[in-house]
């Protein structure tokens, strides 16, 4: 396909971001997103109010980013759309508008996996970022999935490992509530972090089998740990906060990567992509960095734009599936549980 020319609306609404971006022949003219502030009073997303909000944003924000974009909506070629995993209310707003967008613009209706969308979005062409070859290992470690991923092609994946319990995302909202930290903590414990000694607390790592990880031990470890301290010192947290966040991050960090080296010893594959909202953490970038000179590792890190829920993400896989001529019908539904 030498002298194509096309353009694709990503239609993103898994959870509490309501995000549209276009793609134009795999380069991404424009990237909206309106998060739900919502949230934050109550320390966690509530479903009902994120699909309230979903339907209040979505249109402002698909016409964004047609307008940022410089396009109109006659110059579109597909619409992609997440269909899941994520929650079912807020799913159900962003799949019926691109069904309904792509029917009333006659044009083809492409659905996209929202946990393959955070690995493919390394493919989105950017400038001095590049792409990993096949077959390479993806470690998604987001607010709702924690996976290790092998990838032999853009759509060949095999989940090697994933939680048995929490998210690593949640690990660091949960954490972060129990040390009084607003929602999500988790760039909040990462900025703390970088104030903190991270071997100032010592907190086990779970005995997990093979390439599965668990993080619900960790929670409670901290609940216990912070429940002693304050009841010896009531200012415990208060003067500590910096050295219980670098404590916490490195914990999570260890169990992360060791998982990862473990992944890359059995399948003999180096190259090595993350991908998700908590790759954004500073802390797990250095250390995948580190990974490159201890392990031989050769690493892919995303643009920072493209790690939290984003459109751009959805609207390369778009664009990938549009040039495999890969379509969904207008009876496609949203699918809460989604599988890789
Ligand atoms: O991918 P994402 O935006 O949404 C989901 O699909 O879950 O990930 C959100 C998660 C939250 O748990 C948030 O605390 C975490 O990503 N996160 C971070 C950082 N930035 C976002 N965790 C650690 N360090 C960060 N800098
Ligand atoms: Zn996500």
């Amino acid at each position: 396909m030498a002298e194509q020319n096309i353009y694709i609306l990503g239609i993103e609404s898994s959870c509490d971001d309501t995000a549209a971006a276009v793609i134009h022949n795999g380069k991404m003219l424009s990237n909206v997103i309106a998060n739900q502030k919502i949230h934050e009073s109550y320390g966690g997303v509530v479903p009902e109010l994120a699909s309230r909000a979903h339907q209040q944003n979505i249109v402002p924000v698909v016409d964004q980013a047609l307008n940022r974009a410089k396009i109109s909506k006659n110059d579109l070629n597909a619409i992609a759309f997440t269909r899941g995993p994520g929650l079912m209310g807020s799913l159900l707003v962003g799949t019926s508008f691109a069904k309904s967008l792509a029917y009333g613009l006659d044009i083809p209706l492409i659905e996209v996996n929202h946990m393959q969308a955070h690995i493919l979005a390394h493919y989105i062409e950017e400038e001095n970022y590049s792409k990993p070859p096949f077959p390479f290992l993806a470690m998604t470690i987001s607010g709702g999935h924690t996976q290790i991923v092998e990838v032999d092609h853009y759509f060949e994946m095999t989940v090697i490992g994933e939680t048995i319990d929490d998210a690593v995302g949640e690990a660091f909202d949960k954490s972060g509530k129990i040390l009084g930290l607003g929602y999500p903590a988790g760039p909040e414990i990462d900025k703390r972090a970088k104030l903190g000694n991270p071997k100032a607390f010592k907190f086990t790592k779970p005995k997990v089998d093979g390439l599965n990880f668990s993080f619900s031990g960790l929670k409670t470890a901290i609940l216990y740990f912070v429940q002693k301290e304050t009841k010896i010192n009531p200012d415990f947290i208060k003067e500590n906060i910096n050295d219980i966040c670098a404590s916490i991050q490195y914990t999570i960090i260890r169990i992360l990567i060791d998982k990862l080296k473990l992944a890359s010893k059995q399948t003999g594959i180096k190259h090595i992509a993350i991908g998700g909202g908590v790759s954004a953490n500073s802390g797990i970038r250095q250390a995948l960095k580190d990974g490159e000179q201890k392990f031989g590792w050769t690493t892919y890190v995303p643009k920072f734009e493209f790690t939290t829920d984003n459109a751009a993400m959805i609207a390369i896989v778009g664009y990938l599936k549009f040039l495999e001529g890969d379509f969904s019908a207008q009876d496609t539904t949203a699918s809460a549980r989604l599988k890789i």
